[in-house]
Parts: structure tokens; C-alpha cells; sequence
């Protein structure tokens, strides 16, 4: 067995064949990672460089891992959801060289214990989802910050995260915010969340999803997906917000709008998807309606206040794989979809791979980014570079064989003057 498979700490080492599997599919479909992967052979950007990576450990992420490998990278992995690891995939990257440290279901304690085995790797550059790296690092290790040359954060509440320590003035190496790239929210956030989250929904339930009323909760970028792909299926969409542009925008495109309060009462299926905590509570299990399912797809599981149901019921119990159900005093029953973790991810595959294909190629060129402005970039959040967002839409379209027009000289010079 190689080192890295004993180093690592893994559920199951046999299962690696099936997880190989899944990798292999997902790497036949990211034609735009595959592109990045031999650049990547032939230049090595990461030589002699360590990696450590934190990200819903599935298929298609560990072959992001596998394309920093490919960079010269030693790279280690480790779990930002212990919901969402598969051990499979897991263990197929133990066996190709990968050091990882992740398990499906680890407690918080082992959670914590793998992002900290991790660290332990003593990486040069990171990837994050989410801040729990980047946050340990600071909080608990903080001498260990000063060797780290930077690294690249995946997600909306990763990104809030580094910008409050920024704003403190206590982040300490620079990180590339990949979530802001148009190549990731336009695509990953919308479509990915949206087909995705409902993948997941239908699953786990089984149920129909037309002539339902589903309230979203928060209409940002994936709040836009999951709702449009509610209406694709059939369903009567109700919108919730707390900024009066979204709301504006969730009218326009065909949604009701409402407080929450009202919204508790009607629907059939919520779904939070807001990076906020507290959008579903007490007041609102008290009106719902018999059988409600509750899911959430934002980052952390606090969207959805698990303390509150789990005060109010009088029974619970699992009803179906990644369901619970919460019985209340009056009878009423709810159903908790995969603990109140991202839906998408925990009771499901996450994003289709051609949409993660994206994501991860801008991930990967920033990564390379950062290593190689080793010294030249201050501590502090940097967006995509506008070439590598355009690049990635290039890379895409070529892949589909669509070409679009180019500006002639003379648009160029109307469009930059301001006297014609
Ligand atoms: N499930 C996934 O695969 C996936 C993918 C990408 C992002 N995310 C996560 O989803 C969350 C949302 O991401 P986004 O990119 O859509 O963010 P966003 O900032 O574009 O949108 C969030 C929206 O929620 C609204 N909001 C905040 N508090 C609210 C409240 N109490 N009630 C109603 N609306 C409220 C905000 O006004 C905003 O419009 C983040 O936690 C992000 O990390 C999940």
C-alpha cells in the first residue's frame, strides 16, 4: 500500500474501485478541467508546492484534486460537510496518491480533527468552502498563517467570512474569491443549485412536486435557480426576501412575494438558500401546514432553527433515508430533509458536472494564480482576474463548438470613444 493510503484516514480502503468509477464518469464530462489538466502536465505550477483542499468531498472534487496533483502538487483533502463525503471517492483518492481525511458522518470532534490532519500537512496554498480552513488556521494556528502563500475559497458564505477578517484587518495571506467570478455564480449558483436541490428534494421524498406551493427563502443567486426549476416543475412559487431589489426582481420574474410569516402558512415545500441563520424558526413551525418539508441549501445547517423543532416536537423520528420527521403537540407533522444541511450535497450528488467543470477550472487558474504572484499580492481578497473569467467562457464555449462574433476595430473605438 502506498504512504498516502496509510497516512490517510478513511473509512474503507476496498471501496476505491467504485469510487474510481464515479471519478472517471465525472472526468468525462468536465471537458474544461481535462484541458486545464494538461496545461497543468506539461507546466507544473505547483512543483514542490503542498496543497490542502477543503470541499464537499464527491466525485467531481476529488478530480479537482486529482488536477492539482497533476500540477506537481502533493496535495491533502479533507471534508467541508461530513454529510456530503462519500467514503468511496474518498477512498479511491487515498489510493491514488491523495492524502485525505474525511469519512461520511464524522462527529464535529472528528470534523475538526480532519481539517486540523489537514493542516498538519503543512500545505503552501489552500482551497476553502466555506472558511472552516482558513478560520482554523487563524484561530487556532495562527503562526502556521505566515507559510501559507494564499489560496482560492470556493462559496457566498466563505467569502463573507474572509471579507469581515479582511475588513478587521486580521486575514493574513491573500485569497481569490472564486464564488464572485461571473463563470461561477451565473452558472454554478443558478443552474447548479437549481437542478441540483431539487434532484435531491425528489429523491429523498419521492413526491410530486407540480401543483405544490414552494416557498424560497431568499433570492439570490441560487435562490433564482431553485425557484425558476420549481416553476419548470409545476409548481405555485412563493418568494422570501429582505432586500427590496431581489424582491422587486423575484415580482418581475413571475413569483409571489411575502413575508415569511405568511409564507409558513402556505407552503408545501421551503427551502432556504440565504447564507443567513434563523430564516425558518418557532413562530413559523407553529402555522404550517401538516406534512411541510423543510430543506435547506445554504452553506451552514443554522438557516433552519434545528433547536426550535427540535423543542417543539413531541416525537421524532426517521421516516426515510435523509428524512425526519418532527410530530408536534397538536399533531401536525414536518419533515427535516438531511438534517438541515446543503440538500443538494447531503441527500444528493451536488451539481452536474458540466456545471461544476466551470467552478473547478476557475478554481484550478486561480490556485496557479496565487502560487505564482508568490509575494506580490497583499493580505486581502481578491477577485477572479477578468482574463481567467473570460478564458473559462471561452474554454466553454469552444467545448460546445459555438462561436460568437468579435468587435470590429471601428465598434471598439465607438463603443470607447464619447464624442461620436
Ligand atoms: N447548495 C449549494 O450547492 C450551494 C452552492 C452555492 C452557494 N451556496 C450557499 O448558498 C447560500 C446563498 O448563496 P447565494 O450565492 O445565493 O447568495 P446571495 O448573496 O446571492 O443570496 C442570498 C440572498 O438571501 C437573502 N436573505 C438574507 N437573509 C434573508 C432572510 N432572513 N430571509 C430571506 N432572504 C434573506 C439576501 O438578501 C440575498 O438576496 C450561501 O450560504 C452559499 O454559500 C450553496
Amino acid at each position: 500500500m502506498s504512504k498516502t493510503v496509510h497516512d490517510s484516514m478513511i473509512r474503507d480502503i476496498r471501496l476505491a474501485p467504485s469510487g474510481q468509477l464515479k471519478i472517471d464518469w465525472v472526468a468525462a464530462h468536465m471537458p474544461l478541467l481535462n484541458s486545464v489538466k494538461e496545461q497543468f502536465e506539461k507546466d507544473k505550477p505547483f512543483a514542490g508546492k503542498r496543497v490542502t483542499i477543503c470541499l464537499h468531498l464527491e466525485a467531481k472534487t476529488a478530480y479537482l484534486g486529482k488536477v492539482i496533483q497533476a500540477g506537481g502538487a502533493e496535495v491533502a483533502m479533507v471534508a467541508s460537510n461530513p454529510l456530503s463525503t462519500q467514503d468511496d471517492v474518498v477512498a479511491a483518492l487515498a489510493d491514488s496518491g491523495i492524502y485525505v481525511y474525511a469519512w461520511h458522518g464524522a462527529t464535529a470532534e472528528e470534523y475538526k480533527m480532519h481539517l486540523n490532519k489537514g493542516l498538519d500537512f503543512q500545505p503552501d496554498a489552500l482551497i476553502d468552502d466555506g472558511g472552516d480552513l482558513v478560520s482554523t488556521l487563524h484561530h487556532e494556528r495562527i503562526e502556521q498563517t505566515k507559510k501559507i502563500i494564499g489560496g482560492a475559497e470556493e462559496t457566498t458564505t466563505g467569502i463573507i467570512r474572509l471579507r469581515a477578517m479582511e475588513k478587521e484587518g486580521k486575514l493574513n495571506f491573500p485569497m481569490i474569491a472564486v464564488n464572485d467570478a461571473y463563470c461561477k455564480y451565473l452558472f454554478d449558483n443558478r443552474y447548479g443549485t437549481g437542478q441540483s436541490v431539487w434532484d435531491a428534494i425528489m429523491r429523498s421524498t419521492n413526491l410530486v412536486v407540480a401543483g405544490k406551493t414552494v416557498v424560497v427563502i431568499g433570492y439570490g443567486w441560487c435562490g433564482k435557480g431553485v425557484a425558476m426549476r420549481a416553476k419548470g416543475l409545476g409548481a405555485k412559487v412563493i418568494v422570501t426576501e429582505v432586500d427590496p431589489i431581489k424582491a422587486v426582481e423575484a415580482v418581475m420574474d413571475g413569483f409571489q412575494v411575502m413575508p415569511m410569516i405568511e409564507a409558513a402558512k402556505r407552503g408545501d415545500f421551503f427551502i432556504t438558500v440565504t447564507g443567513n441563520k434563523d430564516c425558518i424558526t418557532a413562530e413559523h413551525f407553529y402555522v404550517m401546514k401538516d406534512g411541510a418539508i423543510l430543506a435547506n441549501a445554504g452553506h451552514f445547517d443554522v438557516e433552519i432553527n434545528k433547536i426550535d423543532l427540535n423543542n417543539m416536537a413531541k416525537n421524532v423520528r426517521k421516516v426515510r433515508n435523509n428524512i425526519e420527521e418532527f410530530t408536534f403537540a397538536d399533531g401536525r407533522k414536518v419533515y427535516l430533509l438531511a438534517e438541515g444541511r446543503l440538500v443538494n450535497l447531503a441527500a444528493g450528488d451536488g451539481h452536474p458536472a458540466e456545471v461544476m467543470d466551470m467552478t473547478f477550472a476557475l478554481q484550478a487558474l486561480s490556485l496557479r494564480y496565487i502560487v505564482e504572484h508568490q509575494g506580490q499580492l497583499e493580505n486581502r481578497v481578491y477577485s477572479v482576474p477578468e482574463e481567467l473569467d473570460r478564458h473559462v467562457a471561452e474554454l466553454r464555449l469552444q467545448t460546445w463548438g459555438i462561436e460568437i462574433d468579435e468587435l470590429t476595430e471601428e465598434q471598439v473605438r465607438y463603443l470607447e470613444s464619447w464624442v461620436e
